[in-house]
C-alpha cells in the first residue's frame, strides 16, 4: 500500500523521511521517492523497488523540509517514472488514493499546456496546485482538490518556503507534533520514532507544518480546532494498527476494500460497469462461448460464484478449473473462450504455468489480482485489479471478498453487452453494490456474536460448512479459512450433497455452520438443516436479518443484512472469516504464518 510522510523542522530531512518510508515497508510498495527543499531548489529522487535502492542513489542533500512515498501500484507500472514524487514547475506531490475523474482533468489540463510524464492519475494533483498557486500552498491545494473526484491522501511542498501542506478524502492522514519539528504520515507507525502526540485528520481537512508550526483547515481555508492523542501502543501493534493479527485488520478493512474495488467503476445514471481496462469489445463479448477460470485456493473459490455470475447474469457457459489440474489436463479450448485466471498476488507458478498453456489455443485472457506489474498481469491481455491494497496476513481474506466484487462487475459488464440484463436490473444491483461496505461495517460491528459462537466450538475435531448456490463457493471458503488457520478439519459441501455420502460423520460432535441467506435454494438449505440437526449435529446458521423463521431449527444464528440475493456471498464471507480467526485465536495458533504455508506459491 502506498506511504506518506512529511517533515518540517531544524534537522536534515533526508534521513527522517527515509526512516519513516522504511517504518511503512511492512505494508508492500514498488518503488520509493523523496523531495526535499534545498538552498538550489526542490531536490527530487525517486527509484523502482526497495527504500535501500533509493538511498543508495541519493547525494548528500542538505534541507530540513521534505516529503516523501513508497507507491504500491495502481495506475501505471511500478517504474521510476511512475514513483512519486510527481513534479510541476516549482510544486512536488506525493499522494496515496485513487482519482476517479483523471481523465477529464488530465484532458483539461493538457489543453492548458501541461506536460504529464507518468502513466500516474497523480500527476494531475502537481499540475493543479500548480495552476493556483500564487503564493498561497494552501490555498493552492484547496483550490485544486476541490476539482478532485476520488480518494487521496496528498502531501505538497513548494519552492517558495520550508512548508509542507497535506490534504485527506477517503485515505488516512495523520500529523505528528515534535519539538520544533512536525510531521505527517499515512500510518502512525512511521511517527512512532519521533513522536506520540498526533492528530488525526478527517476528509476535507488540510494541515499545513511550517518552521515549527502545525495550522490545520477546513476546505474554506478556515482554521479547525483538533484534539491532539497520544499513542501508547508499541511499532508492532501500530504497524496492525492495534488488531492483534493482520489477518483481523485485513478482515476490518473489508469495508473500505471494497469500497475501493468499486470505487470510480459504477455509473449508477445507466446502470453501466466502466472497466476501461477491459479491451474486449461488446461485440467480442457477444461472441464468446465459454469462460474458463483458472486459479488455486481461496481465488479458486472465488471463482466459482464467478460461474453463477457469468451462466446466470450473462449467458456464457463457464467452468472453473484448478490451475494445477488443467494444465495437464489437455483442455479444449480456442478463440472463443475467455480464460480468467484469479491470483491475488499474481505470482502463483499453478496459476502463471495454465495462464502460458492457454495462450497457445489462442484463448483470449483477462486476469483478475491485486499486484500491480506481476508475472500473471504480464502474461494476459487484460488485467481487472482488485484494488484491495496489500495483504500481509497468509489468510486471504480482504483480496477475496474484493475478487468476488471485481466478478460481480465483469459479470454486469457482460451481461449488459450481451443484452442480458435491462437498466433497470443492473441499476438496482449496482446501487445494492455500493451499500455492501456499509453492510459490512455492520457486521463487523456485531463481532461479538460470532466471537461467542468461535469459543463455544472451539474445541471440535471436525467442522462443516454447508452452503448451496451461490453460498456454496463461500462454504468451501469458510472450511479452507477454518483449516488453514486453526488447524481444525473443515468440510465445506454443497448441502444437497451431504446426504450422498458425508452424512455419515455427522454427529454431536460435528459443528455445521449453514449459509442460509435468503433466495433460490433457501427452502432447500432448510430441509438440509432439519437432515443434519436430526443426527444431532449443533447448527450455526448465518441467515438475513429479516429471516424470523430460521432460529426455531438451529442452535445460534448469525446475521447478516438484508441485500441482493446475488450479493449476500460478500457477507457471508466475513462471518466464515471472523469464525476462523476467532476459533484460531482461541487455540492460541499463529494466525498470520499458519504452519507450512507461504503468502505467495511460487512453486509448481
Ligand atoms: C488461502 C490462500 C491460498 C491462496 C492460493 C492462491 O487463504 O490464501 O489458498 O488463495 O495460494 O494464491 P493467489 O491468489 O495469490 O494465486
Amino acid at each position: 500500500m502506498c506511504g506518506i510522510v512529511g517533515y518540517v523542522g531544524k534537522k536534515e530531512a533526508t534521513p527522517i523521511l527515509l526512516d519513516a518510508l522504511k517504518r511503512l515497508e511492512y505494508r508492500g510498495y514498488d518503488s520509493a521517492g523523496i523531495a526535499v527543499l534545498t538552498d538550489k531548489g526542490l531536490s527530487v529522487y525517486k527509484t523502482e523497488g526497495k527504500i535501500s535502492n533509493l538511498e543508495s542513489k541519493l547525494p548528500d542533500i542538505k534541507g530540513t523540509c521534505g516529503i516523501g512515498h513508497t507507491r504500491w501500484a495502481t495506475q501505471g507500472a511500478p517504474t521510476t517514472i511512475n514513483a512519486h514524487p510527481h513534479v510541476s514547475g516549482n510544486i512536488a506531490v506525493v499522494h496515496n488514493g485513487i482519482i476517479e475523474n483523471y481523465q477529464e482533468l488530465y484532458d483539461e489540463l493538457k489543453s492548458e499546456g501541461y506536460e504529464f510524464v507518468s502513466e500516474t492519475d497523480t500527476e494531475v494533483l502537481a499540475h493543479l496546485a500548480h495552476r493556483y498557486y500564487k503564493g498561497n500552498l494552501v490555498a493552492a491545494v484547496i483550490e485544486g482538490l476541490k476539482k478532485v473526484k476520488g480518494s487521496y491522501a496528498a502531501a505538497f511542498i513548494c519552492e517558495d518556503s520550508e512548508q509542507v501542506v497535506a490534504a485527506r478524502k477517503d485515505s488516512p492522514l495523520v500529523a505528528g507534533i515534535g519539538n520544533g519539528e512536525n510531521f505527517i504520515a499515512s500510518d502512525v507507525t512511521a511517527l512512532l520514532k519521533y513522536t506520540r502526540k498526533v492528530v488525526y485528520l478527517h476528509d476535507f481537512e488540510i494541515v499545513s507544518l511550517s518552521g515549527g508550526n502545525i495550522e490545520f483547515f477546513n476546505f474554506e481555508e478556515k482554521p479547525v480546532k483538533k484534539k491532539t492523542e497520544s499513542i501508547e501502543w508499541n511499532i508492532e501493534a501500530a504497524e496492525k494498527s492495534g488488531y492483534p493479527h493482520f489477518m483481523l485488520k485485513e478482515i476490518h478493512e473489508q469495508a473500505i476494500s471494497v469500497h475501493d474495488t468499486l470505487m470510480g467503476r459504477l455509473s449508477e445514471l445507466g446502470g453501466d460497469v466502466m472497466l476501461s481496462e477491459v479491451t474486449l469489445t461488446r461485440e467480442e463479448i457477444r461472441e464468446l462461448e465459454r469462460i474458463v477460470i483458472i486459479a488455486c485456493g481461496t481465488s479458486y473459490n472465488a471463482g466459482l460464484l464467478g460461474k453463477y455470475l457469468f451462466e446466470g447474469l450473462a449467458g456464457i457457459h463457464t467452468d472453473v478449473e484448478i490451475s494445477s489440474e488443467f494444465r495437464y489436463a489437455n483442455p479444449v479450448l480456442d478463440e472463443t473462450t475467455l480464460v480468467i485466471p484469479i491470483s491475488q498476488s499474481g505470482e502463483t507458478a499453478d496459476t502463471i504455468a495454465a495462464t502460458k498453456e492457454v495462450k497457445t489455443y489462442g484463448c483470449r485472457t483477462l486476469a483478475i489480482t491485486n499486484v500491480v506489474g506481476t508475472t500473471l498481469s504480464r502474461e494476459v491481455e487484460n488485467v481487472v485489479y482488485t484494488m484491495a491494497g496489500p495483504e500481509i496476513g497468509v489468510a486471504a481474506t480482504k483480496t477475496f471478498t474484493s475478487q468476488l466484487i471485481a466478478l460481480y462487475l465483469l459479470a454486469v459488464h457482460f451481461a449488459k453487452a450481451r443484452k442480458r440484463m435491462d437498466v433497470d436490473r443492473s441499476k438496482r444491483l449496482l446501487v445494492s453494490l455500493k451499500q455492501l461496505p456499509g453492510m459490512i461495517q455492520q457486521i463487523l460491528n456485531n463481532k461479538e456474536t460470532i466471537l461467542k459462537q468461535a469459543k463455544r466450538f472451539s474445541n471440535a475435531r471436525d467442522y462443516f460448512f454447508l452452503g448451496r448456490s451461490l453460498n456454496f463457493p463461500i462454504a468451501l471458503e469458510g472450511a479452507l479459512k477454518l483449516k488453514e488457520i486453526s488447524y481444525i478439519h473443515a468440510e465445506g459441501y454443497a448441502a444437497g450433497e451431504l446426504k450422498h455420502g458425508p452424512l455419515a460423520l455427522i454427529s454431536k460432535d460435528t459443528p455445521v455452520v449453514a449459509l442460509a441467506t435468503r433466495g433460490l435454494t433457501y427452502d432447500k438449505m432448510l430441509n438440509n438443516i432439519k437432515e443434519v440437526k436430526a443426527r444431532g449435529s449443533p447448527v450455526l446458521a448465518i441467515a438475513s436479518m429479516d429471516d424470523t423463521e430460521i432460529s426455531k431449527y438451529v442452535d445460534a444464528v448469525i446475521r447478516v443484512p438484508v441485500t441482493d440475493e446475488l450479493l449476500y456471498p460478500v457477507l457471508t464471507s466475513v462471518v466464515v472469516q471472523l469464525l476462523a480467526y476467532y476459533t484460531a485465536d482461541a487455540l492460541g495458533c499463529p494466525i498470520d504464518k499458519p504452519r507450512n504455508l507461504a503468502k505467495s506459491v511460487t512453486v509448481e
